[in-house]
Order: C-alpha cells, then structure tokens, then sequence
C-alpha cells in the first residue's frame, strides 16, 4: 500500500477496536443485532438508514442487482442492499473495515442474506474486470479522494453498458473555506478533497456518464445531523456509537458536521448517471 493510502487507512482505523464493538454487540444482541441496532456504527455517513434506503431505491435488483459499493466502511449500505435483494461487493482502502465489515456480516441477524462479498482495495485502481458490475455506489467517500476524476474512469470501465453509478456524498458548500475540521473523513485538509456539485456533474459527464438525476440533501441532512446530535448527548446511549470507529474525538466530529452544513461549507447531494 503507498505512503497516502496507508495514512488514510490509519485515519479510520486510529481509534478502531474491533475486538472491542465484536465483544459488545455479542453481550448485547446474542440473537445476532437487526441493521437497525447496527446503523450507529456501520452507517458512517449524514442520514443513516433513510440515506441508505432512498440510495438504493434508485437501482432496480431485477435490472441492476450486481452491484459494487466502493469505499463501503463497515457495511451499512452493502447489507440493506442485501436485504433488498441485491449482490454486492464492498471495496475499501482500510483494511480493518473490510474485516470488521465481514465480521459485523456473520453475525446480523438477517434472513437469507444473499451473497455478500469483501475486498481491500483503491478506487484509483479497482482490482476487477472490465463490465464486471451492474451498478457501481459511492456514499461518502469520494471525498477522500484525492483523484477523483481517476476513481470515476475506473468505475465507467467495470461497469457494463447501460450500467448506474449512483453517490450520495459530501461536495463543498459556497463557505468551504471556512470548513471546521475534524470531521469523520479527515483530521486536516490532508484527506478531505471535496468538490463542487457542478464539478462533479462534469467529472461525471467527461468521464463517458449521462448525468439523470441530482439532488441538494443539505436541509434533510443537516435537520438528520441535529437530531443524532441530540442522542448523542442524551444520559443513555445507544450500545452501539460512531464513537466505536471514532473515539472521544467523534464528539468534536460531530458538532462540526453540524456547523458545516449550517454555515455552507458543505452540502450533502445524492448524483445518479449512466453509461
Ligand atoms: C466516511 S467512510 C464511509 C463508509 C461507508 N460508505 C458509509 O457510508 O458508511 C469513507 C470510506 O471510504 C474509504 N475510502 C476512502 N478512499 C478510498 C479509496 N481511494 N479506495 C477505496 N476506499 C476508500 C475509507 O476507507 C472509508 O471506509
């Protein structure tokens, strides 16, 4: 893995104790927890569950169900596809989320979940073939990346003709500069590598995609954010938290997301486009 990689890899997996959420949710959910009682955890990105629903009701399984969620953490959106019927694969950079992501997997308790399958990997250089997938995912992470343009010709090329790409990510606000940081994704301008909306219609077009459906979620995401905010601070937790990938330093994390959207330094988009 090269030196960019591995420093963002570290980013995610800092205050990571895998052994630590496994042991928690066994003591917790014996029965195997519902993608529910997951989501805290396992949906890293603005919306949670309803994000993940109203992303994959964009793809039909009947048409599109070979699907490729790229930068998929620890599998939220890979299981709730799963559940829909879908076949997906879940690239990621950081290693230690793929194998959390198919631990967390074996132990849902979800009836018949078809075939779900874990790969480390760079966008930059998917490791597939050519018109492998039906529909290709990003939710909240090509915003890492600092070659985006690359990510999305790698995309066009394992798609097969006729196939989706459907995001639902973070782009920059018209304040970006006044951007607070940490925030889940970065600590620092180092792994953040946000783009506009507009920017990333033509990165989408120059890349062989027809843009079909684009949406500004900011008011949805940032009314969602101050409500998570909320529990976050209530007496009782949840078991489980963001605070379980994230440490002490999701609490910070999670303010910031708030003053972010609220003060136009970021918007929260869900982009749609074929090819
Ligand atoms: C904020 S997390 C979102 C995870 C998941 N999509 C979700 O919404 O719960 C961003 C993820 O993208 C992954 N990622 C970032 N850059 C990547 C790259 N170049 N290739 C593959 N995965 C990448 C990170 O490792 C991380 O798991």
């Amino acid at each position: 893995m090269d030196f960019p990689s591995q420093r963002l890899a570290d980013h995610y997996q800092r205050a990571l104790r895998a052994d630590n959420v496994l042991a928690q949710i066994d003591a917790h959910y014996p029965a195997g927890p519902s993608l529910h009682q997951l989501a805290p955890l396992d949906q890293l990105h603005i919306g949670g569950v309803a994000a993940s629903t109203r992303l994959l009701e964009r793809l039909d399984p009947t048409t599109h169900g070979k699907v490729l969620d790229i930068g998929a953490g620890l599998g939220g959106l890979m299981r709730q596809g799963a559940a829909l019927g879908f076949q997906l694969t879940g690239l990621d950079i950081t290693h230690g989320f793929s194998a959390l992501n198919k631990a967390l997997s074996s132990r849902v308790n979800q009836p018949a979940a078809p075939l779900l399958t874990w790969v480390t990997g760079n966008a930059s250089a998917l490791p597939f073939a050519d018109n492998s997938f039906d529909a290709v995912l990003f939710q909240h992470s090509l915003m890492n990346m600092a070659d985006a343009a690359k990510a999305i010709t790698e995309t066009r090329r394992v798609l097969r003709p006729g196939g989706q790409v459907v995001m639902h990510e973070v782009v920059s606000g018209p304040n970006v500069a006044q951007l607070r940081y940490p925030v889940p994704w970065a600590t620092s301008t180092e792994h953040s590598h946000l783009i506009t909306l507009v920017e990333l219609t033509r990165l989408l077009e120059a890349g062989g995609f027809t843009v079909e459906h684009a949406e500004d979620w900011s008011q949805i995401a940032l009314e969602w954010r101050q409500r998570q905010r909320q529990k976050e601070q209530a007496p009782r937790q949840a078991v489980l938290s963001p605070q379980w990938v994230f440490g002490e330093r999701f609490l910070i994390m999670g303010k910031n997301l708030v003053d972010n959207l609220a003060e136009g330094a970021i918007k929260v988009v869900e982009i749609q486009a074929s090819c």
